[in-house]
C-alpha cells in the first residue's frame, strides 16, 4: 500500500522540481498548437482580451497567447522559471504566485490558461481562485502535451521512459467538475516537435519524475532510452518530427 505522507511529499518535490533546469526547460519543452489555444478561448462567451497564464513556467504557453494578440499576465511560483520567462518575454507582466492564491484582482481576466500544471494544484482551492479572477462568461483552459501513443514506436518509447503526464482529467468516466463552472469539454490536437535523439532525451530529462530521480536512476533510464531510439529507423539519425498530442479541457465560469 502506498504511504500517503510519502506520496504527498513526492508530489510536492515534483511540483517544485522545474526551476533548477529552467534553461533546459525553455530550450527543450514543446510549445502548444495554435488551434488548441483558439479552441480553449472559444470556451468563453465573452471576447477574450485579458488572459492569465497560471503556472506559466518559462513562458511556453505565454508566448503562444501573446502571438494571438492577447494581453497576457504570467503567474508562477518558481523564481528561476519566472526569471527565464522575463528574459524571453520582457514585456509580459510576470508575478510570483500560486494557483491557490492568485495575485490578481477579482474579475480581471477573460480566460485563465494552465499549461502542463493543473495536476500540481490543490484543485478545490485553485478553482475557487480561478473563478474569482475570471469575469462572468470567462473560460478556464487546461492543456497537456503528451506523446502520441497511437504511433507504435512512440508508445514503446513512452513506456520505456515513463514520460506520462497526468491525463486522467480527460477521462470521460471521471469528468472534471468545479464549483461555479459549467461542464468541462475536451479536445485533442496532434502536432510535432522537431527533435534529434539528443534533444528528445534532453526534453525527457526535464520531466519531473526524472528531475527528482537519483543521478544513477536518471542516467540508467536515459541510456536505455537512447539505445531504443537509436534502433528506431524514424529517429535514429539526424532530425525528425516527434509526434505529440495536446489534450485541452475547457469550462465556462457561470
Ligand atoms: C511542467 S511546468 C509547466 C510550465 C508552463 N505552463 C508550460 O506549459 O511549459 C509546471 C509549472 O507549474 C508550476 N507549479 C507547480 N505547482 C504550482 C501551484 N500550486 N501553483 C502554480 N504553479 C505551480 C511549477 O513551478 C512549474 O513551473
Amino acid at each position: 500500500m502506498s504511504d500517503p505522507g510519502t506520496d504527498a511529499e513526492l508530489h510536492a518535490r515534483r511540483a517544485s522540481s522545474f526551476g533548477d533546469q529552467a534553461g533546459a526547460y525553455a530550450r527543450h519543452r514543446p510549445d502548444y498548437p495554435r488551434a488548441a489555444l483558439e479552441w480553449g478561448m472559444a470556451g468563453a462567451s465573452r471576447p477574450v482580451r485579458d488572459v492569465l497564464d497560471l503556472a506559466a513556467g518559462t513562458g511556453k504557453l505565454t508566448e503562444g497567447l501573446t502571438d494571438l494578440g492577447r494581453s497576457v499576465t504570467a503567474v508562477e511560483p518558481d523564481a528561476d522559471m519566472l526569471a527565464e520567462l522575463s528574459r524571453l518575454l520582457p514585456d509580459v507582466p510576470a508575478l510570483t504566485g500560486k494557483a491557490e492564491d492568485i495575485p490578481l484582482p477579482d474579475e480581471s481576466a477573460d480566460a485563465v490558461f494552465v499549461g502542463q500544471a493543473l495536476h500540481w494544484f490543490d484543485l478545490e482551492a485553485a478553482f475557487a481562485e480561478i473563478r474569482r479572477v475570471l469575469r462572468p462568461g470567462g473560460a478556464v483552459v487546461a492543456l497537456w502535451n503528451h506523446d502520441d501513443e497511437s504511433v507504435p514506436w512512440v508508445l514503446e518509447f513512452s513506456r520505456l521512459i515513463r514520460t506520462g503526464v497526468s491525463r486522467g482529467f480527460a477521462d470521460p468516466d471521471r469528468p472534471l467538475r468545479a464549483d461555479g463552472f459549467g461542464r468541462f469539454s475536451h479536445e485533442l490536437f496532434t502536432h510535432t516537435h522537431r527533435r534529434t535523439v539528443d534533444s528528445l532525451l534532453a526534453t525527457v530529462a526535464t520531466h519531473s519524475h526524472l528531475l527528482v530521480a537519483s543521478a544513477e536512476d536518471r542516467d540508467r533510464r536515459l541510456a536505455q532510452a537512447r539505445k531504443y531510439l537509436e534502433s528506431v529507423p524514424q529517429a535514429g539519425t539526424g532530425e525528425f518530427d516527434y509526434p505529440l498530442v495536446t489534450t485541452v479541457l475547457r469550462a465556462r465560469r457561470s
